[in-house]
């Protein structure tokens, strides 16, 4: 899809009229009219006020999809669930130690295409999930629908999203190690922060070890954590939780394994 495109889909999904875009913008209506027949593009100044008045990405905009994106998206256009429909053994924790006896608004960062939060949602939790697939949060939501239950599934990148509102449970099972190292500290202050007291993380995250084939190295934007490391951002909350875990893994079609750590902890009431 031409930038032109995007334009005209976003602003029509919008309501908005060419000449409130060219506004809000402070350009001409004419020029929003260029834009949408690809006849000019928007000046590079403008891209991220235009994306922000969209309700958009950069990215988005100029059609870029990273690797990971693509090879997500690519992985999610079957009908059929590339991960299952079972859900990762940390909802069990999650269910063991916070039992749904009231709607816990609970978070899942990098939900794929939803298991984990249609389960937790099908067992009364209030759930929202992000991911950066909309494929995969489309699936997520076809699968809420089958179960008869309700999931907020949206469209975030961990990286640059940051929490507002609070919640008391945020679960992420295979997705740190998008975390760009130099962030890790700012990303999860910002989930511990927003977390009520009491709150729980239930999260795992790839570690490198000396004797596994490629270990450490930074493959594609995937950026394998030290051994305990996730663990020392919670030095100040209460441990329920803390395995490192070595497993077989086929992705590729080449077996091989990864290790794990994994935890729950909880945010101690002051
Ligand atoms: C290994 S899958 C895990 C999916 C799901 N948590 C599960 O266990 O079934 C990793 C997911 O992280 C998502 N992802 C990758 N980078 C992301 C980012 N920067 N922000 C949000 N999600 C991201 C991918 O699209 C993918 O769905």
């Amino acid at each position: 899809m031409s930038i032109g495109e995007t334009i005209t889909r976003k602003r029509k999904a919008l309501g908005m009229t060419q000449k409130e875009l060219a506004e809000k913008l402070s350009v001409s209506f004419q020029a929003v009219s260029k834009w949408e027949t690809d006849a000019s593009h928007p000046d590079v100044e403008l891209l991220t006020a235009l994306a922000e008045v969209l309700g958009t990405t950069v990215d988005a905009l100029v059609g870029y999809r990273s690797p990971i994106l693509a090879d997500y998206e690519e992985r999610y256009q079957t009908s059929e669930y590339y991960w299952g429909i079972e859900p990762n053994r940390l909802c069990y924790d999650i269910l063991r130690l916070r039992p749904p006896v009231k709607p816990y608004k609970v978070l899942d960062i990098g939900c794929g295409e939803g298991k984990d939060a249609v389960f937790l949602a099908r067992n009364g939790y209030r759930v929202s999930a992000i991911d950066i697939a909309e494929n995969g949060l489309e699936k997520g939501r076809i699968l809420a629908e089958r179960c008869s239950t309700r999931v907020d599934f949206f469209k975030a990148d961990i990286s640059d999203y940051r929490l507002t509102e609070k919640y008391d449970i945020i679960l992420s099972s295979g997705v740190f190690h998008f975390l760009r190292p130099d962030i890790r500290e700012e990303v999860t202050d910002n989930l511990k922060k927003y977390t009520n007291d009491g709150g729980l993380h239930a999260l795992n995250v790839f570690v490198s070890k000396p004797y596994l084939k490629r270990s450490g190295e930074k493959k594609g934007n995937r950026y394998e954590w030290k051994s305990g490391e996730l663990f020392t951002y919670y030095h100040d909350w209460h441990m329920h939780r803390i395995d490192e875990e070595l497993f077989d893994c086929n992705s590729g079609g080449i077996p091989h394994q990864h290790c794990m750590d994994i935890m729950v902890a909880e945010k101690k009431v002051k």
